[in-house]
């Protein structure tokens, strides 16, 4: 048997475990802004609709209840300002990660074909790649890759670990790029609610795309914007001719959204005031941590969206990751984001307030 998990990195957050237990013996405990985890209560509605769905003995179906998908395209019209949606232009599905890692081996990429993904970024687009034998590749400006054999181009705006956010020409320039090139662009937008400092703007939108999905794909998640990371409640939106082909995969492959998930992200698709309130409490926190670490000689570059600081003393991530955890904050090196981050670390505001408290007490 070839081992498949040889073909993929060392689990980084095993190498912060040391730190984790310095940051744990401080007396007033650990304030963990590692992994980015949400710990506000999912919001009751979510809750309810999950429950009213509890006696559900049937199957589900992978593409969703009709309602769901209304609700899909009635958000990406909505929110996104994505204009003609059909059923056919959305898909729900478990999670973004798992579709994030299993996306390439779906669309029967492998040996010979290439998926690109920015220089900073959340790994799982490496683990991918790396799953489905491609080669993995990073880019500053993906319009500067040789579009020879890249079959899957991944943007991630708002950007983890970064904060960054590209802005509509930006965007509008990479998709005009793709498609001349026949790149298949999947945008990853799972931040798009949680913009601080700038307002971002999906690749549906008319502007980027010209009001056609042709070789675009936006990848949402409820997970932040909502609290539901525990529901695995996500989906992707935009090509309908990709999005026909990943269902009959899906089909075949036995990947439904739970029955109760469907429902619950019904709700959550269709209230704004809970994403209003979540986005207080995250902007609050940010705000908090920012100016304590500022004010103990931080730099923060970025930053101006999604739930992550992106911070530095000039000096080795490592460094920062152990000075921090003296004081019992626990925060995840830039290095696990690729090795540009090598001197940065990214500080999670997913810490309840009074934890949040606690960090800045010990900063000042
Ligand atoms: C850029 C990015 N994409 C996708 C995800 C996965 O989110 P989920 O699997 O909870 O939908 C994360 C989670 O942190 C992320 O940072």
């Amino acid at each position: 048997m070839s081992a498949v998990s040889s073909r993929l990195p060392v689990f980084p957050w095993d190498k912060l475990e040391p730190y984790k237990a310095t940051a744990l013996a401080h007396p007033d405990g650990i304030v963990d802004l590692s992994v980015g985890t949400p710990v506000d209560p999912v919001p009751p509605l979510i809750q309810e609709a999950l429950v009213a769905a509890a006696d559900s003995p049937g199957y589900p179906t992978v593409w969703g209840t009709p309602a769901l998908r209304d609700a899909l395209t009635g958000w990406c019209g909505r929110r996104l300002g994505a204009t003609g949606f059909a059923h056919e232009n959305v898909l729900p599905v478990v999670g973004s990660k798992e579709l994030v890692a299993w996306l390439p081996t779906q669309l029967g990429l492998g040996a010979g074909d290439k998926v690109a993904y920015p220089r900073l970024a959340y790994p799982t687009y490496e683990v991918g790649a790396r799953l489905c034998g491609a080669e993995a590749v990073v880019y500053d400006d993906p319009t500067e890759l040789d579009p020879a054999g890249l079959k899957l181009l991944w943007l991630n705006s708002p950007s983890n670990p970064t904060g960054k956010v590209l802005p509509k020409d930006e965007l509008t320039r990479i998709v005009a790029w793709a498609r001349e090139h026949g790149v298949l662009v999947f945008s990853d937008e799972c931040y798009l609610e949680l913009g601080w400092e700038a307002d971002p703007v999906s690749v549906l939108h008319p502007d980027v795309c010209g009001g056609s999905y042709e070789g675009i794909v936006a990848v949402h998640s409820l997970s932040k914007r909502s609290n539901l990371a525990g529901y695995r409640a996500a989906f992707v939106a935009g090509d309908a001719a990709v999005l026909g082909e990943l269902l009959q995969i899906r089909k075949h492959g036995g990947m439904m959204t739970a029955a109760p998930v469907q429902a619950a992200t019904v709700a959550a698709l269709g209230d704004d005031t809970h994403v209003a309130e979540q986005r207080a409490r995250y902007a609050a926190r940010r705000a908090a941590l920012k100016g304590a670490l500022e004010a103990h000689g931080f730099r923060i570059e970025h930053s101006e969206a999604s739930l992550y600081l992106w911070a530095t003393r000039d000096e080795p991530c490592w460094d920062t990751v152990a000075y921090l955890a003296e004081k019992g904050i626990l925060v995840a090196p830039g290095d696990f984001y690729g090795e540009a981050g090598a001197r940065f670390v990214r500080v999670a505001f997913t810490a309840t307030d009074e934890r949040v408290d606690a960090a800045v007490k010990r900063l000042g």
